[in-house]
């Protein structure tokens, strides 16, 4: 999917020399209200490359946190370095003054290379924080109810496929074994299903062991994907549902946690071409967001998970649609998506005095 600035509402860059500070903050829709998105990390190659991540992954959050019902837009920031030495308070305090001075059009939380305590320090700077940490009035760590979110999404596709929404006795495929996949790896297992990991980190692999020492290791993600199982499940970056994948796969369903799964428009159809059902990463994953959502109310964790696990009821309701529409999920979570974008963006134009 090509996504264009001109799409989104507000694009700004971020720059401090003396910290070091290189960010892009995206804000692609304030329909629901203030944009909310985490804030990656990453060693990109280039400023474009940086950019093109940004813009995909603030359209995404608009969609996730409409289709999550919050009353949320959608936005996402990139810093561009590398996490493990570029990162320090003075950046990241930098980074919090630039957040700070969108005056809560955007609020920021973790995301791929940024960690609660991190959020702790851009909070000194900036009010538009969530994901901050329990010791500092935070939800911690959101991958806690993005797993769980996905397990929902998971045993809905269950039922769709075979009649009954439990993952027992079912083969699932995890690819990356981090904080989502290893939290899924233990739901999965509770429901009784059999679970196969890859993961290009050792010490992830070491994790995941250590926890469950039954659990089936594949060689790597491409022996994964070519294995027999019933669902795939990606939890590590995007993009994993591309060209090469989708014709090896043997699952009868995608469901996982990462996002932007889908490596370019048109692969949902190949997928569906191929009776593969494909849960929209959006919408399962939502459980992180709904978390970090919950903190600026004060949170409450059970508040939190009962919103989380209605990713189980949304998830039936876009198979429904498709089905009802001759359409594969991902057109049809789009469409519920952009239904409530309009529906409840709409009612702004009503004056209040
Ligand atoms: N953490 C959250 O709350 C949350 C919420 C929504 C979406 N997500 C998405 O879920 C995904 C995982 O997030 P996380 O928080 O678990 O991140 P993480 O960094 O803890 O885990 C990712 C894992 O994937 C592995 N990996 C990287 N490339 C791989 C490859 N090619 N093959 C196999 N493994 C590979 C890494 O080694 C790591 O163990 C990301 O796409 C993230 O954007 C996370």
């Amino acid at each position: 999917m090509s996504v264009f600035a001109a799409d989104h509402e507000e694009v700004v860059f971020c720059h401090d020399p003396t910290s070091g500070l290189r960010a892009i903050i995206a804000i692609y829709s304030t329909a629901l209200g203030p944009a909310l998105g985490g804030t990656r990390f990453f060693p990109y190659e280039r400023e474009e490359d940086a950019l093109a991540d940004v813009l995909n992954l603030a359209k995404s959050m608009a969609y996730k946190n409409a289709m999550a019902g919050l009353d949320h837009g959608g936005g996402k920031a990139v810093i561009w370095g590398d996490p493990g030495t570029d990162k320090t308070e003075a950046l990241l305090r930098a980074y919090g003054r630039f957040v700070q001075s969108l005056g809560g059009r955007y609020i920021t939380a973790c995301d791929v290379g940024t960690y609660v305590e991190d959020m702790d320090i851009v909070a000194r700077e900036c009010r538009w924080v969530t994901g901050r940490s329990p010791e500092h009035g935070g939800c911690g760590d959101s991958s806690i109810l993005t797993a769980w979110g996905v397990f929902q999404g998971m045993r809905a596709t269950a039922e769709h496929l075979w009649g009954i929404p439990t993952l027992r006795g079912r083969r699932v495929g995890i690819a990356g074994i981090g904080k989502v996949g290893r939290h899924l790896l233990e739901h999965l297992r509770d429901d009784g299903a059999s679970v196969l990991v890859a993961d290009v980190s050792e010490q992830a692999l070491a994790q995941a062991r250590a926890i469950h020492p039954g659990v089936e290791v594949a060689e790597d993600t491409d022996a994964l994907v070519g294995s027999d199982l019933d669902v795939y499940a990606p939890c590590a970056l995007g993009a994993a549902l591309d060209d090469w994948t989708v014709p090896r796969l043997r699952a009868k369903a995608v469901c996982g946690g990462a996002n932007n799964q889908l490596a370019h428009a048109g692969i949902e159809k190949v997928l569906q071409d191929r009776g593969i059902l494909y849960a929209p990463d959006y919408v399962v994953n939502s459980g992180g967001v709904i978390q970090v959502a919950d903190e600026i109310e004060g949170f409450v964790f059970e508040r939190a998970k009962a919103k989380a696990t209605k990713i189980f009821d949304t998830t039936r309701r876009i198979f429904a649609l498709a089905a009802d529409e001759g359409v594969p999920p991902a057109v049809a979570a789009d469409r519920l998506a952009e239904r409530r974008m309009a529906e409840v963006g709409r009612l702004r134009t009503i004056l209040l005095r």
